[in-house]
């Protein structure tokens, strides 16, 4: 179906989920009002196709896919008659520089670019995207996987193509030339060649055989199609064309769209036609800019006490000591009669899910297991017609989480997300669930994502406790001290010198360990995990007492060792394990309550926390680790938004 420029119908895209209406809806009602906001993946994609110079639109385009993680940039562009491709291993600033910094002589008003984070081959300039067919007249973009590409490969060289890259991506390129070369027009090239294709994809062809046209496709990375005047857009998510245009064609899996600029036609990829609706996106850009911070992520953990406060408005009843969650109501039978809840996820999510695991077993007393979501899509879990499986997803795109909802599914569990992506894969394809509303998060470490995951199970979890007996009252004071929890990391927050000079002083270590105990352990792992991934000193995370059990063998006066002590009933316990860091002399770094008056004998350096109820402890814990890996990364000089190999959403296996 053809969707002109001047014939549009807008959705207000997401207006419900702004002002905290709504949390996940029935599959059906999503489709026809929930869309995307922004998908986090691995590799981007922008296209221009109009009247202008596609040059400089195409590079603000990649530096704002940048936060995705990546390792080489490249751009292509159609014009006289003549495919140009430039391309770039390292960050858009190097292919920039190579094009001349603007001065450029490139230029046309056709034209993609890619960042690209390597699976097959090397991230080297050769395997950068755009890739080309044998006669350089066919180029390509390609996020995903193509699974078979070996045997296709195989087939084409039997053919006599000849390849110069080592990706799977240069493969299809050739395969689309082949169908090309039997008569078949472009886009008729490319829907025969992805009917030979397994694996997934988000791509975008353009040809000097047909000057006029991008066609683009999709299959399990999203794509969509940006809607100008005279002018379209193709991207792999909004934020690379919302300074352009708000007004977009999401395509779906299995769809291929010939973008021309004036026109989008959609089929399938048998050719049937698919009417598509032009929406309207409402990210704004100040919330994808760094809005005066040096970092994203210093933005985003500043923006905590606002996030967390988003996560429970509208759904926290401090009055009645309760908690509603529109996405989980018609759920809440199979949720109440449930044996037991198995949460997976994956990273920082499974850190969520580890401590919503001490939530939901200690405050409303049901059975929680929480598994990665990697181990268990593979080992055939023994699961119930009973069971809630619970998927965290920051992105609701990462590919194994993914296919941990789809086996659970498959074994006919329930399956519920807390997602932060509106409309992303995990959040459609789940039963229900409820949304975060944390915003964009476009550093790659996760922050935000996490408090904001950690309050929502919080909520999940006074709702179950209530509805499974507890009294208004005890609820009331557990409302109550949720909704205390933001101007407590307000507080926090302020304590940036301290965590600064501490980072200063540590700069240099090789190692560091995190302790803790009960719901903190999670919180241990988690601030091993800030520190490893951006300002990759080795850290590790245990709980407490487990040292003893081998790691205490690499504790010397050189091993920085992070301890969250909060005095809960584990306290002494943790003191203890202190006192055995502290014989081999290790440096101890306590992540304390403001009215505790004996660690300071203990600890070198005491970071106060004020106090909260035990299992909400990790919202508070976790923000002076944050800062910590934050400041130890800046010291060091590391690429704090995109560190080395990671990407913001891992989209592959
Ligand atoms: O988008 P998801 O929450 O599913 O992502 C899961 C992990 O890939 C993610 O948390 C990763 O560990 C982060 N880089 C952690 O900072």
């Amino acid at each position: 179906m053809t969707c002109p420029a001047d014939g549009r119908a807008f959705f207000l895209l997401d207006l419900m989920a702004l002002f905290h209406l709504v949390d996940f809806q029935t599959p059906y009602e999503y489709l026809g009002h929930q869309h995307p906001q922004k998908a986090l993946h691995m590799c981007g994609i922008i296209g221009y196709i109009g009247q202008k110079n596609c040059v400089p639109i195409i590079l603000e385009g990649l530096r704002r896919l940048e936060y995705r993680g990546y390792d080489s940039a490249g751009i292509a562009l159609v014009s006289k008659d003549s495919l140009s491709v430039e391309k770039k291993a390292g960050k858009v600033s190097e292919l920039a520089k190579h094009l001349g910094n603007g001065s450029s002589t490139l230029s046309g008003s056709l034209g993609m670019g890619h960042t690209r984070w390597a699976t097959h081959g090397a991230p080297n300039d050769v395997n950068a995207h755009p890739d080309w067919d044998a006669q350089k007249k066919i180029a390509i973009i390609h996020n995903g996987i193509i699974e078979n590409y070996l045997s296709i490969k195989t087939k084409l060289l039997r053919e006599g193509h000849v390849f110069h890259t080592d990706t799977d991506t240069e493969v299809l390129a050739h395969l689309i030339q082949s169908m090309y070369e039997r008569g078949n027009d472009l886009s008729t090239a490319v829907r025969l060649a992805l009917s030979e294709v397994d694996g997934t994809y988000g791509l975008v062809v353009m040809s000097v055989h047909e000057p006029d046209k991008f066609i683009v496709a999709r299959k399990g990375s999203p794509l969509l199609i940006g809607v100008g005047d005279g002018e379209n857009y193709v991207a792999s998510d909004a934020s690379a064309i919302v300074s352009h245009t708000r007004h977009v064609v999401y395509l779906e899996d299995g769809e291929v769209a010939v973008v021309t600029k004036d026109n989008i036609e959609t089929t399938t990829i048998d050719a049937l036609k698919v009417h598509k609706t032009v929406e309207e996106v409402t990210l704004e850009l100040s919330q994808i800019e760094r809005g005066g911070y040096d970092h994203f992520m210093l933005k985003e953990i500043n923006e905590q006490p606002e996030t967390i406060r988003n996560a429970m408005r509208g759904r926290l009843l401090v009055d009645e000591g309760n908690v509603k969650l529109g996405g989980l109501q018609n759920m809440m039978g199979r949720l109440l009669s449930a044996r037991r809840i198995v949460i997976t996820a994956c990273g920082t999510s499974w850190h969520a899910g580890l401590v919503g695991e001490y939530m939901l077993e200690q405050i409303a007393k049901i059975p929680t297991e929480v598994e990665y979501a990697s181990e268990f899509r593979y080992r055939n879990p023994l699961m119930n017609i009973d069971d809630v499986v619970l998927l965290i997803s920051q992105s609701g795109e990462t590919a194994d989480t993914l296919a941990a909802l789809r086996e659970a599914k498959g074994k006919g569990s329930t399956v519920l997300g807390i997602v932060n992506v509106v409309g992303s894969t995990i959040a459609r394809e789940s039963d229900g669930g409820v949304y975060i509303h944390a915003g964009p998060e476009i550093g790659v470490a996760s922050t935000k994502a996490f408090t904001s995951q950690l309050t929502v199970l919080a909520l999940i979890t006074l709702m179950l406790a209530r509805a499974r007996g507890m009294s208004q009252e005890d609820g009331i004071v557990l409302a109550k001290e949720i909704a205390s929890l933001p101007d407590k990391v307000q507080h926090i927050l302020k304590n940036t010198d301290q965590i600064k000079a501490i980072a200063e002083k540590y700069k240099n270590a090789k190692n560091f360990l995190y302790l803790g105990r009960g719901a903190n352990f999670p919180v241990a792992l988690e601030g091993a995990l800030k520190l490893k991934e951006i300002s990759y000193i080795h850290a590790e995370g245990y709980p407490a007492a487990e040292m003893k059990h081998g790691p205490i063998a690499l504790i010397d006066e050189n091993m920085p060792v992070v301890v969250i002590v909060p005095r809960d009933g584990i306290y002494d316990k943790v003191i203890s394990n202190i006192q055995e860091v502290k014989a081999r002399k290790g440096r101890i770094i306590a992540i304390a309550n403001e009215d505790d008056t004996e660690i300071a004998n203990m600890a070198e350096h005491v970071i106060r926390i004020p106090r909260t109820y035990g299992f909400f402890g990790p919202i508070l814990n976790i923000i002076p680790l944050q800062l910590l890996s934050y400041y130890m990364a800046v010291a060091r000089g590391t690429n704090v938004d995109q560190p080395r190999n990671l990407a913001k959403s891992v989209t592959v296996e």
